[in-house]
């Protein structure tokens, strides 16, 4: 078990890297897996959530080397390639490997099983089964939650399904199946979704067609192998967005960021609040734009968030929250409901949080409001989940009694260079280990 101690930080200023895309990290697996031919991953995220993927089809008899120094080979099997896996595929706490996963497996010629550990066990799985079954797919949820236990149909149909949540891991698991179905599968969305899974189909050469608000594909070709290269993660930056902006004097750089729009509205959130965030090199890792962001502290107000700009910061609200509680003024966030259906409750576990830091917030249904103050030392518990953990460790680093944080392992989920990183950058955030 390990907790966090963080104290107050002086400014921060130089250039860094932070390490690669989560959402991106997986799919380059996944296709990479039932690709024909070999891919080369460069600046795979080595976390245990993109490790429990990697796992995976290892355990479906794909041969992976690696990651030596974050890059990763797949000798891909092709898409009917895959091979029954000996027991429970276990995707710790990875909600990305457990829902897309769903979609392929139930396509495959072979029975599964998947499994989590107690978070993700707690998480909602009728959202990839409704529709999955809908496909002819056999898929059984217990009482809506994990275990998933997946049963060999002869053949998934192509359907048309318009999603009731906004989420990307549903759209890119009716998309994986889509690959196997007879006729045409189409997502249709009412607003918009992280784009991650569309881009690395094209990027691995199987066509999709896309419109405005639709996705279609069919099981009409086979991924082709490729070397591609992981942007930085923007939702490991927006750590280090929200402490170079509060932390007097800082001026940052985090180079080679992800910048795809669907993922950039911590960005555009923390500027309207005042911060000093601008994007330049902008340039693309095959079909991801990139960039580098230039950070120099501000101060902030609080905002009225736009219910519009939720889904292009969804895993960013925790760190955005710690800069609203040091803004001057309110912040109000509405129509965020997915937020209560993370890794953890994240607004409960946030508002909980911010108070037991001295800040005034209050739990809306979907949402948060709360009233910039002076934060204060204190404990905190993450709930074991990683951005909680982070957020707060960049909470301790404004305030002048430190910030404890317990049960911060989860942090090894996304982001394992998180304290190295921040220790680099002369911030006092140091890890405390206690028997398990
Ligand atoms: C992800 C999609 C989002 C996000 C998650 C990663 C993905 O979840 O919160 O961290 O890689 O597709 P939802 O699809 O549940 O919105």
């Amino acid at each position: 078990m390990t907790d966090i101690i963080s104290s107050l930080s002086s400014a921060i200023q130089g250039r860094i890297e932070v390490q690669g895309d989560k959402s991106i990290s997986h799919r380059a697996v996944m296709l990479g897996a039932i690709a024909q031919g070999t891919t080369t991953i460069d600046g795979f995220l080595a976390s245990e959530d993109c490790l429990a993927t990697v796992n995976a089809f290892r355990a479906m008899g794909v041969l992976i080397e690696g990651p030596f120094e974050n890059r990763l080979v797949i000798h891909g099997v092709g898409k009917n390639g895959l091979e029954k896996p000996e027991s429970f595929i276990d995707c710790g706490n990875s909600g990305t490997t457990m829902r897309l996963l769903s979609g392929l497996l139930s396509a495959q010629n072979f029975n599964s099983k998947l499994t989590g550990d107690a978070s993700l066990r707690r998480r909602p799985m009728e959202r990839v089964a409704r529709p999955l079954r809908q496909m002819g797919a056999e898929i059984i949820t217990h009482e809506g939650h994990p275990p998933l236990v997946i049963h060999n149909v002869p053949n998934l149909q192509g359907i048309a399904y318009q999603m009731p949540e906004a989420s990307a891991q549903v759209k890119s698991c009716i998309l994986l199946a889509g690959m196997y179905a007879v006729g045409e599968t189409t997502v249709i969305e009412d607003g918009f979704t992280r784009d991650h899974t569309e881009r690395m189909l094209t990027a691995f050469s199987y066509p999709i067609r896309k419109t405005e608000n639709a996705i279609t594909i069919n099981a009409l070709s086979e991924c082709q192998g490729i070397d591609l290269k992981v942007p930085g993660d923007i939702s490991s930056a927006a750590f280090f967005l929200v402490a170079a902006t509060l932390i007097p004097q800082s001026d940052l750089w985090i180079l080679n960021v992800g910048i795809n729009p669907t993922r950039v509205g911590v960005i555009e959130i923390l500027n309207r609040m005042g911060a000093s965030i601008r994007i330049s090199n902008k340039r693309l890792y095959g079909e991801e734009p990139v960039a580098d962001l230039h950070i120099r502290s501000a101060a902030l107000e609080g905002i009225e968030i736009l219910p519009s700009l939720v889904p292009s910061a969804i895993d960013e609200f925790p760190i955005i929250f710690i800069a609203a509680a040091c803004a001057k003024g309110e912040t109000v966030l509405r129509g965020a409901k997915e937020l209560r259906y993370k890794e953890s409750d994240r607004i409960a576990a946030m508002v909980n949080g911010l108070q037991a830091l001295g800040i005034k917030a209050s739990a809306l249904d979907d949402g948060v409001h709360i009233f910039g103050g002076q934060l204060q030392g204190g404990m905190v518990d993450s709930k074991h989940d990683h951005r909680i953990a982070m957020a707060f460790a960049i909470a301790g680093a404004l305030t002048k009694e430190p910030v404890t944080i317990h049960h911060c392992d989860s942090i090894a989920t996304s982001f394992p260079a998180f304290v190295p990183l921040a220790q680099t950058l002369g911030m006092s955030i140091r890890e405390v280990n206690h028997g398990s």
